[in-house]
């Protein structure tokens, strides 16, 4: 797979690929195919099919598909909470017992339409109904279609933290048609492409700077550019999967940014996407490996550059959180590893920091809390500057 060339645009054409993973699944990507989508789901045999969707999604684009699938299949119709909320306990259980009343059987399949958190949920549901039963990914969102359903990982989040309970669990397939992002807000596409510019920092500097060339902060794109830039995402993670797909030794890499991003995301309770915590997290990790020596002032400002001046994810740092609130957020996250602060960290744009073999780097607290007192203290004189200029 070569993804420094464009992909063909041929709106209805579907591309085959696989997810690369310890239990791959096929990954059925293009623009406009959802035509072809009930003839793969009737490779399978089952009794019945549950679709599960948000009813913003059902109303765009879910009920013309679930009427295709309605005619041709005993198929139900579910709905479960907007965004992160259905990533909960609460919502779990209610799934699960609605699901057995409902007469799902070891045979039955489940659909997931939606972003990652519908993916999530009902990743989740299938791997503990009965011990695991099957399940279809349809992802809306460029998070989902370029970076979630690239992962087995099902979770819901618990009180103290995000995706603390879950398993692994391989949709049979996924099915992701760009024709859907159309829709997504800009905030939620941002989302997805900051993990494509992460790939890029942590393998691929001419990845880097492809994105650069492409992104504009505004986010407009043709269908064929949208389309494009998913796919090149998709195959920049794939490449760091075909090299592991357990994500557990090269593949640790995928989160650069992302210890301090949860920690963000966690503290600010659904004020702020997944992807622009992460953004944060980014720039965080850069200004640490450049004060270890391991980056340039110049590398560290090509976060900045890429992040706010060409993806425009460029809000002011959120005002409630501190140094201590981020520190105690992340040794509280950081408990389900029960081992000491570790980061992800560059050592050039496109390679990451690997001492002795272990991506994951061990780095004294107490220099960390440094650095994001440091990076608090110039996000906020960043925020008055721009304030001031407002009112002059
Ligand atoms: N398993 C993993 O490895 C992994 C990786 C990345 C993210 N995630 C999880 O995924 C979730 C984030 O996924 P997400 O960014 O897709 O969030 P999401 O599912 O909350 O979707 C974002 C928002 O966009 C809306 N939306 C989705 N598709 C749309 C469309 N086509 N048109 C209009 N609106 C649309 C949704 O209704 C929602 O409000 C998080 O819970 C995160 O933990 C998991």
């Amino acid at each position: 797979m070569n993804y420094h060339q464009n992909l063909e645009w041929t709106p209805g054409r579907v591309v085959t690929l696989s997810t690369h993973l310890e239990k791959p699944s096929p990954f059925y990507f293009g623009y406009d195919i959802k035509q072809r989508f009930t003839s793969i789901l009737n490779k399978y045999t089952f009794d019945k099919v549950f679709f599960f969707t948000e009813e913003n999604l059902f109303e765009l684009y879910g009920k013309e598909l679930y009427n295709e699938l309605r005619q041709k299949f005993d198929c139900r119709l579910e709905f479960v909470p907007p965004g992160e909320k259905c990533k909960y306990f609460p919502v779990l259980e209610e799934v699960c017992e609605s699901l057995i009343a409902k007469g799902v059987s070891k045979k039955s399949i489940l659909l997931a339409f939606g972003g990652g958190t519908v993916g999530n949920i009902v990743g989740l549901v299938a791997g503990m109904i009965y011990r695991g039963i099957r399940f279809v990914e349809i992802p809306t969102s460029m998070t989902g279609q370029t970076d979630s359903t690239l992962s087995n990982k099902q979770a819901v989040n618990g009180k103290t933290g995000k995706n603390h309970f879950g398993l692994y669990h391989s949709p049979i397939f996924i099915w992701s048609d760009t024709k859907y992002l159309k829709t997504e807000p800009a905030f939620s596409k941002r989302s997805g492409i900051i993990e494509g510019i992460k790939n890029g920092f942590i393998s691929d500097a001419t990845f880097l700077d492809y994105l650069e060339e492409t992104l504009n902060p505004q986010l407009n794109f043709s269908d064929e550019q949208l389309t494009d830039l998913a796919y090149k995402i998709i195959c920049s993670k794939l490449e760091i999967l075909k090299k592991d797909p357990s994500e557990k030794g090269y593949g640790i890499i995928l989160e650069y940014g992302h210890t301090f991003g949860h920690a963000i995301e966690w503290l600010e309770q659904g004020k702020l996407s997944h992807g622009e915590s992460v953004s944060f997290g980014m720039k965080i990790a850069a200004e640490l490996a450049y004060q270890l020596g391991l980056i340039s002032q110049a590398d560290v400002e090509r976060h900045y550059y890429v992040i706010e001046e060409k993806l425009g994810f460029n809000n002011s740092f959120p005002a409630q959180i501190t140094a201590e609130k981020l520190m105690d957020a992340m040794i509280a996250d950081n408990k389900k590893t029960g081992e000491d602060l570790r980061f992800v960290l560059l050592d050039k744009i496109g390679q990451c920091y690997d001492p002795e073999g272990d991506f994951l780097v061990t780095v004294d607290p107490e220099f960390v809390k440094r650095i994001v007192e440091n990076f608090i203290q110039q996000q906020r004189e960043k925020t008055s500057a721009k304030t001031y200029e407002l009112i002059a």
